[in-house]
């Protein structure tokens, strides 16, 4: 008898990996272009981090916000605790830098376990050096731009990064209202990433929300962090399914995604 062909079923490698399909791998380890929904725990009970990292299962990295008082005017938390974390989830650590010396302290996050390092380039002395010492040691690398800085005059180090993340609030706080003259910014840098042909993240931070993750996933964003909008839902797990929703269904009618 003839196998009776299923009429809607997916061929493997249509779905990307890590989003309830059927593969266990996180989205972005074989599915470069998947939408990725980074919570922050920034909005989250630092009194119970281990629980509050479980509660966004499904989130495909925990967003760690580093701030030293000095770069920012907020203090956050350090080294120790970005180890303790790491030991209690599964979930990889995007670890940003909101600090002094990047150059210096940088590579330790690495070491502490972070799967992603990101220094902002208004805080680093030589961010060429540092994007390659963080890779060297094992971690992805990423720079942030403060909202006023520019991302032309760096055209020539993308290459030498695995994510580019575009501020878009002032940094040092969570919670603030999303900026929509960065837009124009993450379009510009989306169309950077396609001209160099690069295999670049570009994500967003700040304000995200349902009332703003289309607009970002429209401009060119493919990672996106939240943090009052996930930690801030009555359901975190359900609020990180909902946006990566609708930043898919932004995604796929985008301009700069149509043709890839
Ligand atoms: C702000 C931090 C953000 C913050 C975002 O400086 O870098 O990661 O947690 O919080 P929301 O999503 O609430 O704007
Ligand atoms: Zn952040």
């Amino acid at each position: 008898m003839e196998p009776v062909e299923e009429p809607f079923a997916v061929a493997a490698g249509d779905v990307p990996p890590g989003t309830g399909a059927g593969d266990p791998r996180p989205a972005w380890e074989a599915w470069p272009m998947a939408v990725q929904i980074n919570p922050s725990i920034l909005s989250a009970d630092f009194a119970r981090l281990a629980e509050e990292a479980k509660a966004v299962e499904g989130a495909d990295w925990l967003h760690v916000d580093v701030m030293d008082n000095h770069f920012v005017p907020n203090l956050t938390l350090g080294v120790p605790v970005v180890e303790s974390l790491a030991r209690a989830t599964e979930t990889p650590l995007d670890c940003h830098l909101m600090i002094e010396d990047a150059d210096r302290w940088a590579p330790q996050y690495v070491e502490a376990g972070a799967g992603s390092v990101t220094f902002h380039v208004e805080a680093a002395a030589a961010p060429v050096r540092l994007a390659r010492e963080i890779r060297a040691k094992g971690a992805r690398a990423s720079m942030a731009l403060k909202p006023a800085t520019p991302i032309e005059p760096y055209e020539d180090l993308l290459p030498e990064l695995d994510m580019l993340l575009i501020m878009t609030v002032e940094p040092g706080f969570g919670g603030q209202a999303f900026l929509d003259i960065m837009l124009p910014k993450i379009r510009r840098t989306r169309e950077l990433i396609s001209k160099h042909g690069l295999e670049l993240w570009l994500q967003v931070d700040g304000g995200v929300s349902a009332a703003t993750i289309e607009r970002c996933a429209e401009a060119g964003a493919d990672v996106f962090v939240a943090g009052s909008a996930v930690y801030g839902a009555d359901d975190p797990a359900g609020a990180v399914r909902a946006l990566r929703s609708q930043a898919e269904t932004a995604t796929s009618v985008a301009s700069w995604f149509c043709g890839h």
